[in-house]
């Protein structure tokens, strides 16, 4: 199924486990990532306030699937074998071109040819369509989602325990967390996936992706994206 065709099912699924979040584990990190999560993150925000135990600092959509996929193919092109030793910054929201990658931003920097910036580009953006086509009905990016789960989890719960300094960007409503007004502002929209710094609490505070000229396809902030 697209991401659209899960938005029936998923939102009711979704609807009906944060209810029970809400009662049984207000205080929890919700770390959500079921599809379509431009959708699902909102729906359960909403969920959350009508339960008034909504805390935005402790409500994820989990994005990272779209930085393991373009950490992993700028690596292909650059000649990196280890694709985890790269750090790009992915924002906007996960779905298609709403998929922002920042590849300028790489660190190390990096230089991707200028005939494959594009197909690069739109790999990352629709490498999940690529992999359900692949699967022919047979299932959608089970095992890279489970590692990009198990990657932003396991960062969420080394932060939890004191560890500073992990950054990693995640869907999460601005106007609730610090940082995220500017962004917010910048962007002109609540939900967005940006740079999150982690913390005991949750978000400890979102970064904004740096705004100005960029490269085709790449976040042009400030226009509404
Ligand atoms: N965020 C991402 O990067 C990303 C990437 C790929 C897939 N996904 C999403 O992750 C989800 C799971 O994908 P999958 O390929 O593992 O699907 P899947 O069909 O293999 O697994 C879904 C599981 O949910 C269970 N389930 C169904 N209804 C439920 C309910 N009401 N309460 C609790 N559990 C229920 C099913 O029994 C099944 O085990 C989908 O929403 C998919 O769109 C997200």
């Amino acid at each position: 199924m697209t991401r659209d065709d899960l938005f029936n099912i998923n939102a009711g699924i979704v609807k009906g486990l944060i209810e029970t979040i809400a009662e049984v584990a207000p205080k929890a990190f919700i770390l959500v990532i079921s599809n379509p999560v431009n959708s699902t993150v909102p729906i359960s925000a909403e969920v959350l306030k009508a339960k008034k135990v909504f805390n935005p600092q402790r409500l994820f959509g989990v994005t990272t699937l779209d930085i393991v996929r373009a950490e992993t193919f700028v690596a292909e092109i650059v000649g990196e074998s280890q694709p985890q030793k790269l750090t790009i910054p992915v924002v906007g929201g996960h779905s298609g071109e709403t998929i922002l990658p920042l590849i300028s931003k790489a660190n190390p920097a990096v230089t991707i040819p200028a005939d494959k910036y594009e197909a690069l580009v739109n790999r990352v953006q629709f490498g999940g369509d690529e992999v359900v086509k692949a699967k022919d009905g047979a299932g959608s990016a089970t095992l890279s989602m489970a590692y990009a789960g198990f990657r932003f989890a396991e960062k969420v719960l080394r932060a939890a325990k004191g560890e500073k300094g992990l950054v990693e960007p995640s869907y999460v409503y601005l106007p609730g967390v610090p940082g995220g007004e500017a962004v917010a502002k910048a962007t002109g929209v609540d939900f967005f996936s940006v740079p999150v710094e982690l913390g005991p609490n949750g978000v400890e505070k979102v970064t904004n992706p740096p705004g100005g000229h960029h490269r085709a396809g790449e976040g042009a902030l400030g226009q509404g994206c």
